[in-house]
């Protein structure tokens, strides 16, 4: 299945991606991951990126576009894959239908998470990430057994830079104005479950798999 995971900054695409990406035996591709370890490499692609995910603004089309181009093109990439934050404005949307349609393929599924901006606060000011393996935990809603420490690979957890408060507001403004047209966008197309994300992550992941059932 080709997979689009959209929703405001901390919504838990990225805890969802992992669940069902790992249920479907997909490649999870997360453009946000993808630029987190070109700036920990201080690549050519990390120091382009940087200044633009430090103040909450979206990285221009031209460097994001051009990587997922890249990455989509890879050999696991063929028999399906889930996009977490991609695409994330109306221009990102038509190139990914292009890049597609000239591979002959199309979107099946675009899941939408839904949940208010307390919540997405409450989960951003609390969220770690293991910086070996990458898996998401949060302090209070999953919390590791040990502080500081990845359960899965032992890994030190880390907060991310773009989680101060004034930069999740300044990311919540920018997902309004150039993200939330998506729905819409795929709405149009037929392809767009919006999902209930409030609850428990196991909640919210068998809904995501049950709207999956109903499409695939
Ligand atoms: P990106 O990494 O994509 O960040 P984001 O969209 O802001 O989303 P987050 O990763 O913050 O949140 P999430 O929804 O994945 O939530 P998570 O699962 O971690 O992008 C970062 C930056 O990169 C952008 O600002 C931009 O600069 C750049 N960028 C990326 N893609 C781009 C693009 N396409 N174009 C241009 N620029 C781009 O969960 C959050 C917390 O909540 C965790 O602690 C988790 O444990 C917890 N949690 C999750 N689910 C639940 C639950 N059900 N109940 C309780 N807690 C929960
Ligand atoms: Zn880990």
């Amino acid at each position: 299945m080709r997979i689009v995971l959209v929703g405001p900054p901390g919504a838990g695409k990225g805890t969802q991606a992992q669940f069902i990406a790992s249920h479907l035996s997909i490649p999870k591709i997360s453009t946000g991951d993808i630029f987190r370890a070109n700036v920990s490499g201080n690549t050519p692609l990390g120091q382009k990126a940087k200044e633009y995910m430090d103040r909450g603004d979206l990285v221009p089309d031209e460097v994001t576009i051009a990587m997922v181009r890249d990455r989509l093109a890879e050999d696991d990439a063929q028999e399906g894959f889930l996009l977490d934050g991609f695409p994330r404005n109306v221009p990102q949307a038509e190139t990914l239908k292009k890049i597609l349609s000239e591979m002959d393929r199309k979107l099946d599924l675009v899941l939408e998470l839904v949940v208010d901006d307390d919540e997405v606060v409450r989960r951003l000011s609390g969220r770690r990430t293991c910086r070996k393996c990458g898996r998401i935990w949060h302090v209070a809603f999953d919390p590791p057994t040990k502080d500081g420490v990845c359960d899965v690979c032992g890994g030190e957890l880390f907060q991310r830079d773009d989680d101060r408060e004034e930069t999740i507001r300044h990311r919540l403004e920018v997902y309004q104005e150039q993200t939330a047209p998506l729905a819409s966008f795929y709405a149009d197309e037929g392809i767009l479950v919006g999902l209930d994300a409030t609850g428990p992550v196991e909640e919210v992941t068998e809904r995501a798999l049950a709207a999956l059932r109903r499409f695939a």
